[in-house]
């Protein structure tokens, strides 16, 4: 259905047309003075050079014209040329019950789906998740879900950094410690063991303590760069050993991501690509787009028009080895060859913009992509202690995701048990988690995404203000009511929606009517914080009516059933928001 600025602008539209104007005037826009009125139209002022006549009374005329109109219930011109609007309650009644009854609320599909690659999460193996990881994890699955509502096909890739030095440290290590396991041994012909020799913990504990090591000390330095450089060349033991090393810490990292509600289509990573790389190179060789430089082979990507200096993109290094956009690179050749996606966006701290710069313009350089595939960054910033430096434990470490999401349900909990709804034990314990992933999620996504921000629990964790718990609390309120209506007998699914009889009502519906705009907006930007602000306008708006209006003591049941319409088609509208941000709400908390 149509987007409810689209159909007051067609209307307006005839307004400038029949009072001789051109009708391209007539675009309407949200209400910069939402005392005056709930929608503008500023075409007069622009206009008036055009038909030199003062905007005034260019407004004039056109309001004149929209007198008999069926969508507004006044159109006022004020100085200096501003056209003011307010809707029709009954127009803005049937608009919102086509919206409940449409699918989607009557989002439309889009005039192409689009297949889109969103390349998030890129977590590293054998290292905890931890506090870096989650703005791309709770950033992507929001998009990934938004422009699925937005009727488009999202194929979500974790890209796990699962190749490089990082993985010869590790066997270094493994090394030093269990020097007798087989997959060290190269005339070992038998089966490896099917258990892996360590667990996450331990995993977790050899990776750092394995790259302090190769820090200072330069023969074992020596022996990790050998470690990968026969991991990469097909070393039977190497292989074994390294999937051992996969496998242990996928495992875990999927438990982690499904507490964040945080899924993946592909497991895919940058050692997926590395079959590719030695045909890439010898390509972008024959074909001259790779030249030498220090040794090195690198592809030249600085336009004329770069304002600041582009160095060129690295494909081998000086001793032949591939980093990490040559894997880039390769990923995006596999990418296009097996799927061939319209759309590549990646999320990443907005430090790595550089290197994504660099390797979208060696792809499209190179012809590595077509013309029209579109190539996006998506950097975000930092997420900082309540200092506004980079947040840190107590301890001074980087704080362990896990850690991070069980501080927040620990005050959450705390919390719930205190609310006085009687939550006990594990019913407090299963909402806590619930609540406390909103105030997580919606503490880093209400913010612009290239936005640093302060991880704030107390304020994350808080009822009131703009908060993830904040709108949940507000969902659960409407439930709540629903739920009475439902013990009197009724069905909410029955209750059809009337036009607004007082000024919070209809403000709560000329909310609901933003919808499809805040849709289009948040897709089109890439930008959930879109989402929010609409959530908690909307969250506001709901509570000023409440407050207002008597629902279930209302005795006139037709007046009721029509709130009751309202509570529902709220209720509906923000749960699909968190839903899209990656949330839900409980039944009561
Ligand atoms: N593993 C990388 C890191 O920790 C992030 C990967 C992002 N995705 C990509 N295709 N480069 O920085």
């Amino acid at each position: 259905m149509k987007n409810i600025l689209d159909l007051i602008s067609q209307e307006m539209r005839r307004g400038f047309e029949e009072a001789g104007y051109d009708g391209e005037l007539g675009r309407v826009t949200l209400s910069n003075r939402p005392d005056l009125c709930e929608y503008q139209c500023n075409g007069a002022m622009a206009g008036a050079k055009k038909y030199h006549k003062a905007p005034l009374m260019i407004a004039n005329d056109v309001a004149e014209k929209m007198a008999g109109s069926q969508i507004f219930s006044e159109v006022a011109a004020a100085a200096p040329g501003f056209l003011n609007l307010k809707l029709s309650e009954e127009f803005l009644c049937n608009h919102l019950k086509e919206m409940a009854a449409a699918e989607k609320f009557g989002i439309k599909e889009p005039e192409k789906r689009e297949k889109i690659i969103l390349d998030y999460g890129g977590p590293n193996v054998a290292k905890p998740l931890h506090v870096g990881h989650l703005r791309t994890a709770v950033i992507g699955e929001s998009l990934k879900r938004i422009a699925r509502f937005a009727g488009h096909e999202v194929i979500g890739d974790i890209h796990l950094g699962d190749w490089g030095l990082q993985m010869g440290q590790i066997i270094t290590e493994l090394e030093e410690r269990q020097p007798d396991l087989p997959y060290f041994d190269e005339s070992f012909t038998g089966d490896y063991p099917q258990e892996a020799p360590f667990t996450i913990s331990e995993l977790e504990e050899i990776y750092p303590a394995a790259s302090a090591r190769c820090k200072e000390d330069a023969a074992y330095r020596e022996r990790a760069m050998a470690h990968t450089f026969k991991l990469q060349n097909a070393s039977r033991g190497h292989r074994a050993l390294w999937e051992h090393i996969i496998r242990v810490s996928v495992e875990d990292m999927k438990k982690n991501y499904e507490k964040l509600n945080v899924e993946f289509d592909l497991w895919n990573g940058e050692s997926t690509v590395q079959y590719l790389i030695p045909g890439m190179v010898e390509e972008l060789k024959a074909a001259g787009f790779a030249h030498e430089s220090d040794g090195a082979l690198v592809v030249d990507v600085k336009e004329e028009t770069d304002a600041k200096e582009i160095p060129p993109c690295i494909i081998l290094k000086s001793d032949g080895a591939a980093l990490y956009s040559t894997t880039d690179l390769a990923t995006i050749k596999e990418r296009m060859a097996k799927y061939h996606p319209d759309t590549m966006i990646y999320v990443t701290d907005k430090r790595q913009a550089m290197h994504f710069e660099q390797i979208f313009r060696c792809a499209r350089k190179t012809g590595m992509v077509d013309e029209d595939t579109r190539l996006v960054h998506i950097g975000y910033g930092t997420v900082n202690g309540s200092d506004g430096k980079p947040f840190k434990t107590r301890q001074g470490g980087v704080p362990r995701l896990e850690n991070l999401i069980g501080e927040i349900n620990g005050e959450m909990c705390r919390k719930m048990k205190e609310s006085g709804k009687g939550l006990t034990g594990g019913e407090a314990e299963e909402t806590a988690r619930i609540v406390g992933l909103a105030a997580i999620k919606y503490g880093d996504l209400s913010n612009q995404a290239a936005k640093d921000y302060v991880f704030d629990v107390d304020r994350f964790t808080s009822f009131e203000g703009d908060t993830g718990p904040y709108i949940l609390y507000t969902i659960v309120r409407i439930k709540s009511i629903l739920a009475k209506y439902t013990e009197q007998g009724k069905n909410p699914e029955d209750a059809c929606l009337r036009a607004a009889q007082s000024p919070d009502e209809k403000a709560l519906m000329l909310e609901i009517a933003n919808f499809h705009a805040t849709m289009d907006t948040a897709y089109r930007e890439l930008a959930p914080n879109k989402i929010c602000t609409y959530i908690y306008d909307l969250a506001n708006a709901f509570n000023r009516f409440y407050h207002e209006t008597k629902i279930i003591t209302e005795e006139n049941e037709e007046k009721k059933a029509g709130l009751i319409a309202l509570l529902l088609l709220t209720r509906d509208i923000l749960e699909t928001c968190i839903d899209l941000l990656g949330f839900s709400a409980p039944e009561r908390m």
